[in-house]
């Protein structure tokens, strides 16, 4: 499977991909890492493992056509899967329709509580003793499609928004290869909005 991989900072999601394609844990291949801002820190990480890279600046442009240039840019590298990380834009309609069920994205709650920018402060002021992570597919809509593997991280009453970002973001590590993983070994099904995952013989 050949994925395309949307960044615009850290890349630390992007990388965690990376890994465990190198490490045999995942068996997918990235056909290109696009960032829409042209410093973003995933970009060295792109070009320090040779992987194919595109900047696209988003400033400036409708969402409609960046979208456009974004799916022409897929399509050229033949991508099967557009994984989202840390992709900060809200994708189109049309986006979403040239790639239907097969957009994913990481975020660092368990949806569908605290959507949104800073998920994590969110979950610290509003006081709940467990937040976590959701790979889920992508609709129109923020962060709404349907889920397809969380992680629950609990929250310590020392916690710090970093401290408690830190712990998240190594579930966030775990769960994206790993919910890829079961999309390449097609073992997703959609029942509804419900993802039914499909046993593994060998677990
Ligand atoms: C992660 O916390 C991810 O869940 C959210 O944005 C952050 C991206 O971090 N969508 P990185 O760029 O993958 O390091």
């Amino acid at each position: 499977m050949r994925l395309g991989i949307l960044i615009s900072g850290r890349g630390s999601n992007f990388e965690a991909i990376a890994n465990a394609i190198a490490n045999r844990k995942l068996d997918a291949e990235i056909a290109i890492v696009i960032s829409n801002r042209a410093n973003a820190g995933g970009i060295e990480i792109a070009r320090s493992r040779g992987i194919p890279l595109r900047v696209i600046e988003s400033k400036g442009l409708e969402r409609e056509a960046y979208d456009k240039l974004v799916i022409d840019e897929l399509r050229t590298h033949e991508v099967d899967l557009v994984c989202l990380a840390g992709f900060m834009r809200l994708l189109s309609a049309s986006f979403v329709k040239a790639f239907p069920n097969r957009v994913v994205n990481i975020h660092p709650s368990l949806l569908p509580a605290f959507p949104g920018l800073d998920a994590q402060r969110q979950a610290l002021e509003h006081g709940v003793r467990i937040t976590g992570c959701t790979v889920h597919l992508v609709d129109e809509f923020l962060d709404s499609g349907p889920i397809l593997l969380q992680s629950a991280v609990p929250v310590l009453d020392t916690d710090t928004v970093e401290s408690l970002s830190s712990r998240i973001l190594a579930q966030e590590h775990a769960i994206y290869p790993k919910a890829i993983q079961l999309i390449v070994e097609r073992r997703i099904t959609l029942n509804g909005r419900r993802a039914v995952i499909q046993e593994d013989d060998e677990e």
